[in-house]
């Protein structure tokens, strides 16, 4: 069942590349320059016309959120909004009847998640679902919705999860972006183009996971790490530090690169290992000079690079290439070795991967 592999989300993170493509299958005609999505088509006037969107999920799915929200401003210019589900269903929260509500979950079970649907949809707004499984709680409460297909999801960590959100929302703002003009045509195609290569991209990421492996049996003893990123991978940096936390034990931290020299800076010494996200298209100046403060306090470096990158690869202790793609579609391959890093520190040490300690694949309770 577990396919050769020795855990399931062993499985499930080399499943990518076919998750992916089967969240876009049928759904983006490169050839013709279409998106047909079910659920958006129906509502396409709702979706058109909302002056804001409001996501709501947690974990994982709320770092697929913060993802999405990057996209979404930058390709249909619209306001977004982030919320973890359990502060914004206690937080008597402002909602508009042009609002719209996309809540994404995997397990589509989240108590949380399903509370703070309820609530939007008793103020009127119109509630889209993300969902993974087929037929679940969330995925009937909402109005309309986007299936990932990514497949059963059994480890607890998500991966396959994260990135077939990602696609799904990229895919929604693709859409969202033509129809409403704020993305020129050409744009478009090339972006198609751009997210039907992701696939190929994520098999390449993951020929990395031999040098990954021996990086994680260099840092396996650590007792803190802390992951960087700045702007759409600032999200990839959160979620880097929650699969570490989640199935190693070991206490890890996100942070948006430039906010390291507000309080997290004090905490390196060359006992820190900091990943770092450092793809060539996103603020790469900023992240080599934030590369640079931490090197000059002998933080140890572990760098997520684009292909052929040379200036980190100088700087930092170890860089994991990724191949290039347009700058919203990094996620989708910077997550990858991260994944991976964390997965063999915790085989390495001797922990349960699939079925971490206190913690169950859906939280149905509050
Ligand atoms: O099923 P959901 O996507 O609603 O689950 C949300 C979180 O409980 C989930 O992402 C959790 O954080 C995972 N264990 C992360 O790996």
């Amino acid at each position: 069942e577990k396919g050769g592999y020795d855990h399931f989300m062993l499985k499930e993170i080399y499943e990518q590349p076919n998750a992916i493509s089967d969240t876009f299958r049928g759904r983006m005609r490169v050839d013709e320059g279409i998106i047909k999505m079910a659920g958006v088509d129906d509502n396409l006037t709702k979706l058109l016309n909302a002056k804001r969107i409001v996501i709501v999920a947690c974990g994982t799915s709320w770092h697929a959120g913060l993802v999405a929200e990057y996209i979404f401003e930058e390709l249909v210019r619209l306001p977004v909004e982030v919320e973890y589900a359990s502060e914004f269903r206690y937080r008597n929260p402002v909602i508009h009847q042009d609002d719209v509500i996309i809540a994404i979950s995997q397990s589509g079970e989240t108590a949380d998640t399903m509370a703070a649907i309820k609530l939007a949809k008793e103020k009127g707004a119109f509630v889209f679902g993300v969902c993974n499984v087929v037929g679940s709680s969330i995925s009937r409460e909402t109005h309309a919705g986007a299936y990932t297909h990514a497949g059963p999801e059994i480890g607890v960590a998500s991966t396959k999860a994260f990135t077939t959100q990602i696609t799904v929302l990229a895919l929604i703002a693709l859409k969202l972006a033509e129809s409403k003009g704020t993305i020129p045509k050409s744009d478009f195609h090339y972006y198609l183009q751009e997210l039907e290569r992701i696939p190929e991209k994520v098999k390449i990421s993951l020929q990395s996971a031999a040098h990954v492996k021996s990086i994680a049996e260099t840092y396996k003893e650590a007792k803190n790490f802390l992951y960087l990123g700045r702007g759409f991978n600032f999200p990839v940096a959160l979620e880097g530090a929650l699969k570490l936390k989640e199935i190693s034990y070991i206490h890890a931290e996100g942070y948006p690169a430039a906010e390291m020299k507000h309080g997290p800076i004090a905490l390196i010494d060359e006992q820190m290992p900091v990943v770092v996200i450092a793809t060539k298209k996103g603020h790469y100046d900023k992240i080599v000079s934030n590369i640079q403060e931490i090197k000059s306090r002998q933080g140890k470096i572990i760098a997520v690079v684009t292909e052929g990158d040379v200036t980190v690869k100088e700087l930092a202790d170890h860089v994991i290439e990724i191949p290039e793609t347009e700058e919203f579609l990094t996620p989708l391959l910077t997550t990858i070795p991260l994944q991976i890093l964390s997965y063999y520190i915790a085989v390495m040490l001797g922990k349960n991967v699939d079925q971490p300690r206190n913690l169950a694949k859906s939280v149905t309770v509050e």
